[in-house]
């Protein structure tokens, strides 16, 4: 694959917790448009990776490129401008917000940079609250969440915390999506769903994906690379076909047993 068609690169990343190497020497490559799927064991490195990705941990040593530049170290902030958002594998909801406070605080504030913006930003800054209840709104409707307008978030059901995860990184000019464990804690009625939303958010918002997910149906369903990793190494990359039969993936996994 071209650098020209890669929206995030690694390489050789790691990081390590004083003697423990979390993730030693990873590198993996997200081409614009695509849902690659990041799988492995638990305490793979895959969180750790996604936490240096985002800008939340620096890196031990490597590389980490965002649309062709260099974002190695960047803090969370600049990333999010950039057009990069993760969502947590536990949800980080702010409990005591409704589920439309939460969305709109997700949004980007314009900031004035001439005279004439300070002159007018009684009325900028109005405007602008508007745009963004009614981009929430819009958000909570695409998400199927209306009912919980104004419910307090830490009423919502794990699922609805997941899509309401989801519905955060569409109140930014998002790019590329870091999904940690969508699927966690999620009923299957509401999983299909959020199936369905990262769809969606690919093929008519132009997302590009990045996945952690224990669901191989889910990952399977989604993404057509799905990257290995184990013991903080990429053990191999290929589609969900050659990953389910590679003899060294299913070790990683269930450490030789046949099951
Ligand atoms: N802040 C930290 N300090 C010390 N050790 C950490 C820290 N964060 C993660 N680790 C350790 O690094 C290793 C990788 O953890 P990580 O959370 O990245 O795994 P994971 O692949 O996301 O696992 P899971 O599937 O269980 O979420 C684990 O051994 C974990 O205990
Ligand atoms: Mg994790």
């Amino acid at each position: 694959m071209s650098a020209a068609s890669s929206v995030l690169r690694v390489s050789g990343l790691s990081k390590s917790f004083g003697g423990l190497q979390a993730v030693r020497g990873v590198d993996f490559e997200v081409e614009e448009g695509a849902i690659v799927g990041l799988i492995g064991p638990n305490g793979a490195g895959k969180t750790t990776t996604f936490n240096m990705i985002a800008g939340e941990l620096p890196p031990t040593t490597g590389k980490i490129e965002l649309l062709g530049e260099d974002v190695t170290g960047q803090r969370t902030d600049l990333l999010y401008h950039k057009g990069l958002m993760r969502t947590f594998q536990l949800s980080h909801e702010y409990a005591r917000m409704t589920s439309l406070e939460n969305l709109a605080v997700a949004a980007p504030v314009q900031r004035g940079e001439s005279i004439w913006a300070s002159w007018f930003a009684g009325a900028a800054v109005r405007k602008r609250e508007a745009e963004v209840i009614e981009l929430a709104r819009e958000t909570l409707e695409f998400l199927g969440l209306t009912h919980v307008t104004d419910e307090l978030a830490g009423n919502l059901s794990g699922g609805q915390k997941k899509l309401l995860e989801i519905g955060r990184t569409m109140m930014n000019d998002s790019k590329v999506v870091l999904l940690d464990e969508p699927g966690a804690g999620v009923n299957p009625t509401l999983m299909r769903k959020v199936a369905e939303m990262i769809e969606q958010l690919n093929a008519e918002r132009g997302y590009t994906f990045c996945i952690i997910e224990h669901d191989m149906d889910m990952i399977a369903r989604l993404c057509g690379k799905v990257v290995v990793l184990a013991e903080g190494q990429v053990l191999m990359e290929g589609t969900m076909d050659e990953v389910r039969n590679d003899e060294r993936v299913i070790d990683a996994y269930f450490g030789g047993e046949v099951v």
